[in-house]
């Protein structure tokens, strides 16, 4: 767990900081807080404050905003965002919310936001090769301090173990196939950038892409090799599963609620099951929330989320 910082005497990141990640299911988000002046609200992933900067309003002035996130370029733009509110901004995972609030000295919260996956703000960042059609070094870790980059595991694994990758968080269908493209290419020269990557999987290098897996859909043949690299450097699917299976119940009061918000089905299963099958929890949306289509149509993005809330029983749930 790095550093902790208030809101109060963060530096001023300017007209660089205006994000460009536009909040998913923020009504939604609102609706299942239930928010009121004076609580405590941890936005575990808390990105360029979207979500936070409305929790934050609602719940002042005695109420206090707690924003974790891995990535230190995004808790730069959230305290710009956050200037002005009661806010304590944390770099660490959301899995470590246990040891984050015992080091603020706080004993439980009220309320719990997680908005999985990836800001626009870290896809449109040319360094970090989030995107495919990135120049910039292939490294997709949110915490570039820990682990190991994208461009190391991908030099170092064999044509099995990144078809293992592949389909298991990718749930790539053509992951063989892919990996023996990848390895061919390395083969030939280093994959060192996204763009290297995406040429790779899509079979440059002298290797042909598997039939009508080209834009399936309109994707890129390498949205899923992207997206399974990704998880697996953060080690994304671990940390959902430590805090569902205990920080998050440790750290509400009795009572209190979390709200996930998933991209993925790999996510949205783990959130599912942990919801379902424990009897500590009481399931607010049976069903997942998902943006109605106007939302979808202004933000792409939020075509995949999938939004589920419960609230922490005060007993054992009776069944
Ligand atoms: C979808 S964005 C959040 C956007 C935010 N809700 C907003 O409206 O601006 C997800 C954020 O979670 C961060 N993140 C991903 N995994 C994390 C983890 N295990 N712990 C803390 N932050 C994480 C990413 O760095 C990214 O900034």
């Amino acid at each position: 767990m790095a550093s902790s910082r208030s809101s109060q005497n963060r530096r001023d990141t300017g007209e660089s900081s205006r994000p460009a990640h536009v909040p998913v299911l923020l009504k939604e988000v609102l609706h299942f807080l239930q928010l009121e002046p004076g609580l405590t609200v941890v936005d575990g992933t808390v990105g360029a404050a979207g979500h936070s900067r409305e929790i934050a309003r609602q719940i002042a002035p005695s109420g206090l905003l707690i924003g974790i996130d891995r990535d230190a370029l995004m808790l730069d733009i959230a305290a710009h965002q956050l200037s002005g509110l009661s806010s304590r901004l944390v770099q660490a995972s959301y899995a470590e919310l246990p040891q984050v609030l015992a080091r603020l000295a706080i004993p439980a919260v009220d309320r719990i936001l997680l908005d999985l996956g990836l800001s626009s703000d870290q896809l449109a960042d040319e360094s970090r090769g989030f995107s495919f059609s990135s120049a910039g070094p292939l490294d997709l870790r949110f915490d570039a301090t820990q682990g190991e980059p994208a461009s190391e595991l991908v030099a170092r694994l064999g044509e099995q173990e990144l078809a293992g990758i592949f389909e298991r968080f990718g749930e790539e269908p053509h992951s063989l196939r892919f990996a023996r493209n990848l390895v061919a290419f390395r083969a030939r020269r280093p994959i060192r950038t996204a763009r290297d990557l995406a040429e790779a999987v899509a079979g440059g290098g002298g290797k042909v892409a598997p039939r009508g897996s080209h834009r399936r859909g309109g994707r890129h043949p390498a949205t899923r090799v992207f997206q399974a690299l990704r998880i697996a450097v953060n080690h994304e699917l671990e940390q959902l599963e430590t805090a569902l299976h205990g920080g998050l119940y440790q750290c509400l009061k009795p009572g209190g609620i979390v709200v996930v918000i998933s991209f993925h089905s790999l996510e949205d299963r783990l959130v599912k099951q942990a919801f379902r099958e424990s009897k500590s929890w009481q399931l607010l949306s049976p069903k997942p929330i998902t943006a109605s289509p106007a939302e979808q149509r202004f933000n792409p993005r939020s075509r995949s989320a999938r939004l589920r809330a419960a609230k922490k029983l005060l007993g054992p749930k009776q069944n």
